[in-house]
């Protein structure tokens, strides 16, 4: 029977984009290395995820890419599922916040909030954009932060500062779809009135603050989680609006609100429970049981999700009444890459769906080097060196090494049989102390959350059975004392079956691979420490190679290539236009023409007077190529025309076309020609 019940959740990604290593190392990786402890102690757990696919972070996706939300949400869903995925990430489910459950049960939830009373309605001014006729809420809105002075902070949050904010916070305003400042105009929604709570919010988590520093359990808060919300709750809370004016999302439910969404950070945590419904409804369960009485409700969170999981979700927790609050929240800092940020627009980022098609035999690898170095209490930093050195030298030269070290050894003099352990030296006590010692260690840090420590440790194990093996030489001693031999490679076999159990929640590939050479079943964490875990004469598998090492040329590519995906974001030519469709494209009349008459246009520095025989006909079209091109060097020029462009006077010239040239960085010009002498007339397309 398990003592604890957890419900350990993973902040849902907004569908908007694929995930980066800094998604990863800061929320998902922790989150799953958790549950798999958790698993392993046999306590019953739910670990649910799915995709944001609401809010402006999906809209203004859309319109960049031209397509619709629901294309931009079923493309990134996909991605980032199947990524989650082949990373080994074991969530029970993952869903999406667009499905028919979650739009029902965030629907009632609402409506239930509404009915009691905890909302409040009201009509105040809200910006407008008067060129695209909508209200300018959340990213749909930036401006200078009113507490960090940070000039990018969006309608509803600073990302520079965490802090939680209103589009009239803001000061100047700019709309993030036409660039201006936009106007103010009236509008009704749903507000929570978040200052009601102020009281019972500081003394819960004041509770979770003196509770960890009793027991340095899972109920410890991290200082920045407890600092930031004790900040903000003094700064004193105001009413938040609940709703939107925009056409993606969960219609509020409440009649005569037609045009009205439900605010996506009112949505999106209420996924958490709707994945719950949706994955008992497959599992004959009852959902209710995951966020009632005493379960562990855990959210694994970046650190810009903070207040809308330990103030705004736990309020509307409360509200309902049936549900627990959070019992913890464990948020991560932000992971930099290189020397500079994660960003998705100068496309400075390693992108695990990337990473995972070149490397799919890198799983364990990539997930230790997130582990060891992940922004826990601290931004820090991912570079391909380090990612390098952390898997040579640690992974294999320690743990890989180690391990096949004591199965070849076993083979070499046993056949593959765990020798028989006789007396014991005061060496070998030692080494069974630590051995027995390190779960408990490892197991302490993870429930305090602490991975990147309790990883140091499992590596810890793998480095005593080095040493072990390097100060007891069994491979000298051989020649002189067997039996001394199989006392410490009998040893040296506990060690490893340890490290297959130790090393399972980080590394779960690996460790099933050890477990293979010893030819055991996967160990549950109660037999861990334990220094029988073979018995005596039974056989091993051989071992194959645990840990391929990362060659130097690896590194270097990876770093130019980043290098030069960015160099490319930063060229001047300007970003790809707005999808059109074929029909717009046919739309176009566009043919090779020849040059057969040009002169300057008067008084016009650029202008040339172009005479151009299309094959249709012989027209006359007004080109801006004069500072390139001389009259006399472009007759016979066979050149491409847009026909059908309807014709314009250019200083008092009739133009009936335009020539297609191609443009350069310089501004330099270039005729877009056919590459052989071709016939005029014939259609380009
Ligand atoms: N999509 C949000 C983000 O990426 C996180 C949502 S977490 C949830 O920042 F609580 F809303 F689910
Ligand atoms: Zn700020």
């Amino acid at each position: 029977m398990s003592e604890n019940k957890y419900t350990i959740t993973a902040a849902l990604p907004y569908a908007n984009g694929p995930l980066h290593l800094g998604h990863i190392a800061g929320v998902y990786l922790p989150a799953d290395i958790f549950v798999r402890f958790l698993r392993m102690n046999k306590e019953e757990v739910l670990f649910v995820c799915g995709s944001d696919e609401h809010g402006a972070a999906i809209t203004l996706r859309a319109k960049k890419e031209g397509v619709s939300p629901q294309e931009i949400v079923d493309k990134y869903h996909a991605i980032n599922q199947q990524a989650f995925d082949d990373f080994d990430i074991s969530f029970d489910i993952y869903s999406r916040t667009s499905n028919k459950t979650h739009h029902e049960t965030a629907s009632e939830y609402f409506k239930k909030l509404n009915e009691k009373g905890s909302f409040i309605e009201k009509t105040t001014e809200q910006y407008y954009d008067t060129e695209y006729n909508q209200f300018l809420a959340d990213r749909y809105i930036t401006g200078t932060c009113p507490n960090c002075g940070s000039e990018n902070a969006y309608g509803d949050q600073c990302e520079n500062c965490g802090s939680a904010l209103s589009p009239t916070d803001l000061k100047n305003p700019v709309s993030t779809l036409s660039g201006k400042t936009p106007e103010l105009r009236e509008t009704s929604h749903w507000f929570l009135p978040m200052e009601k709570h102020e009281d019972w919010l500081k003394e819960w988590i004041k509770e979770g603050r003196l509770n960890g520093e009793r027991h340095h359990n899972p109920k410890d808060w991290r200082n920045q989680v407890v600092g930031q919300c004790m900040s903000w709750i003094d700064g004193g809370l105001k009413p938040r609006a609940m709703t939107r004016d925009l056409d993606w999302g969960v219609p509020v439910p409440v009649a005569g609100a037609d045009g009205k969404v439900l605010y996506v950070w009112l949505d999106a945590p209420i996924g958490y429970i709707s994945a719950t419904k949706e994955w008992a409804e497959k599992n004959g369960k009852d959902w209710k049981d995951y966020w009632t009485g005493d379960r562990k409700l855990v959210h694994f969170i970046g650190k810009d999700n903070i207040v809308f999981h330990a103030i705004i979700f736990p309020i509307l927790l409360k509200e309902h009444g049936d549900f627990v609050l959070p019992y913890n929240v464990p948020a991560y800092e932000f992971l930099n890459l290189e020397g500079g940020k994660f960003s998705t627009s100068r496309n400075w980022a390693v992108w695990l769906h990337e990473f995972l098609a070149e490397n799919p035999d890198k799983v364990d690898e990539l997930k230790y080097v997130l582990t060891a170095i992940a922004p826990e209490s601290k931004d820090s930093e991912f570079t391909w060196k380090e990612f390098q050195s952390r898997i040579n030298n640690e992974l294999a030269d320690i743990l890989g090494n180690f391990v096949n070290r004591a199965v070849v050894l076993t083979h070499k003099y046993f056949e593959g049989k765990v020798p028989e352990r006789g007396a014991v030296t005061a060496v070998d006590q030692d080494v069974l102390e630590q051995l027995e010692q390190a779960p408990e260690k490892i197991a302490d840090l993870i429930k305090r959350y602490r991975l990147r420590e309790a990883q140091a440790e499992a590596m810890n194990l793998a480095r005593l059975g080095n040493r072990y093996l390097a100060d007891t030489e069994p491979w000298k001693l051989a020649k002189t004392d067997m039996e001394r031999v199989k006392t410490i490679m009998n040893i040296a076999l506990q060690i490893t079956a340890n490290l297959s159990i130790v090393f399972a929640p980080f590394l779960p590939k690996k460790s099933g691979k050890i477990a293979e050479f010893l030819n055991i079943d996967a160990h549950s964490w109660e037999f861990a420490g334990k220094p029988d875990l073979l018995k005596t004469d039974h056989q091993l598998n051989k071992a194959s190679i645990l840990i391929s090492k990362v060659e130097d040329k690896y590194v270097d590519e990876q770093i130019e290539q980043l290098k030069a995906s960015a160099a490319m974001n930063q060229s001047t030519f300007p970003p790809q236009k707005e999808t059109i469709a074929f029909d717009d494209f046919m739309k176009m009349d566009i043919r090779v023409g020849e040059i057969i008459a040009a002169e300057k246009v008067p008084k016009a520095d650029k202008l040339l007077k172009l005479t151009v025989n299309t094959g249709l006909d012989k027209r006359t079209v007004v080109s801006g190529i004069a500072e390139f091109f001389n009259p006399d060097e472009i007759i016979g020029k066979k050149v491409s025309v847009l026909l059908n462009l309807a014709p314009r006077k250019i200083r008092g010239v009739e133009s009936q076309g335009m020539i297609l040239m191609a443009e350069n960085e310089e501004g330099k010009l270039s005729f877009v020609s056919p590459d052989t002498d071709f016939d005029t007339g014939a259609e380009v397309r």
